[in-house]
């Protein structure tokens, strides 16, 4: 009897059959076809830049080393598919917008899921350094009805460019973070301080990718929203500032013209819900519309 292992594997277009064959045994439809693309598409990049075992041993411990800088709060991964357009190219496909509904746009790694949750019209700073904001605005469906009980979550810098899980987030806790709750009004409002154009984390894996290839990092100073309403489609988008220096050279391809808005100066004065500002502060007016689940 002929002993001699299987040539199966003796040339790349041999092994890429092979592997294709097995996983078209994936019982799930969705997932068998995500696989079958997956593996073809791989094993066709391999191909095509002669990837050396070397270059791959690099890029699995890359991919090792990023796993060390995830953490509630920070996902390094989602950096990578942001730098990447990965993350834009899926917000675009899977969001059937109907006209007039809010656009959506990335996530970013820095969403922490339970943030601390604060009355309408509180201030959600809790000691972020800044000129005061004062943002406001109503959650909104397709009808121009007010959304009632729709959850805000709003994350976004200081003025130095960092977020509070960049900075001592185990002593400090949260700052420039929250979760709000509309009433009947669909209206929400808060205190905060003004974002900042910033660079993206200069201390992870995803920074020195950038840093070997496009030299892009920054991204123009915004706000991120999470909205969720019960009939209503999760709705997870930034609003930008009109003053922003990169508005058109975002490093993650996540500004719409739609979210671009007037973050409006002021001198020291009355602010819109009647405080008195003893030194120059800024106003944001925005209405989220929604498109239904
Ligand atoms: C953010 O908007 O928070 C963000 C997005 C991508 C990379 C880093 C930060
Ligand atoms: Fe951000």
């Amino acid at each position: 009897m002929n002993t001699t292992t299987s040539t199966a594997y003796d040339t790349t277009e041999q092994i890429t059959q092979e592997v294709l064959r097995r996983y078209e045994q994936t019982p799930d439809p969705r997932l068998r076809e995500i696989m079958l693309s997956l593996v073809r598409h791989l094993h066709a990049f391999a191909k095509d830049v002669r990837l050396t075992s070397e270059e791959w041993l690099f890029a699995m411990k890359a991919l090792e080393e990023t796993g060390r800088w995830c953490a509630p709060g920070r996902n390094e991964f989602i950096i990578f598919s942001d730098a990447l357009g990965l993350s834009m190219l899926t917000v675009t496909q899977d969001y059937r917008r109907p006209a007039g509904a809010t656009e959506p746009t990335l996530l970013g790694p820095f969403l922490l899921e339970g943030a601390p949750r604060f009355e309408m019209g509180a201030d959600i700073s809790a000691g972020a350094q800044g000129t005061p904001l004062h943002a406001q605005g109503r959650v909104l469906d397709l009808q121009g009805q007010p959304v009632a009980h729709a959850v805000i979550d709003v994350w976004h810098s200081d003025d130095r460019g960092l977020y509070d899980v960049q900075d001592g987030f185990e002593e400090n806790g949260a700052w420039a973070r929250g979760q709000l709750t509309t009433g009947a009004d669909g209206r929400w409002r808060f205190w905060s301080v003004m974002p900042v154009d910033y660079p993206i984390p200069q201390d992870g894996t995803a920074i020195e990718m950038l840093r070997a290839t496009t030299g892009r990092s920054m991204r123009p100073a915004h706000l991120h929203f999470r909205i969720v309403a019960q009939g209503q489609r999760p709705l997870v988008t930034h609003i930008f500032d009109r003053q922003s220096q990169v508005l058109h050279d975002d490093a993650v391809f996540g500004v719409r013209p739609s979210l671009v808005a007037d973050f409006v100066r002021h001198p020291a004065g009355t602010a819109p819900d009647g405080r008195v500002m003893g030194a120059a502060f800024c106003t944001l007016d925005y209405d989220f519309v929604m498109a239904p689940a």
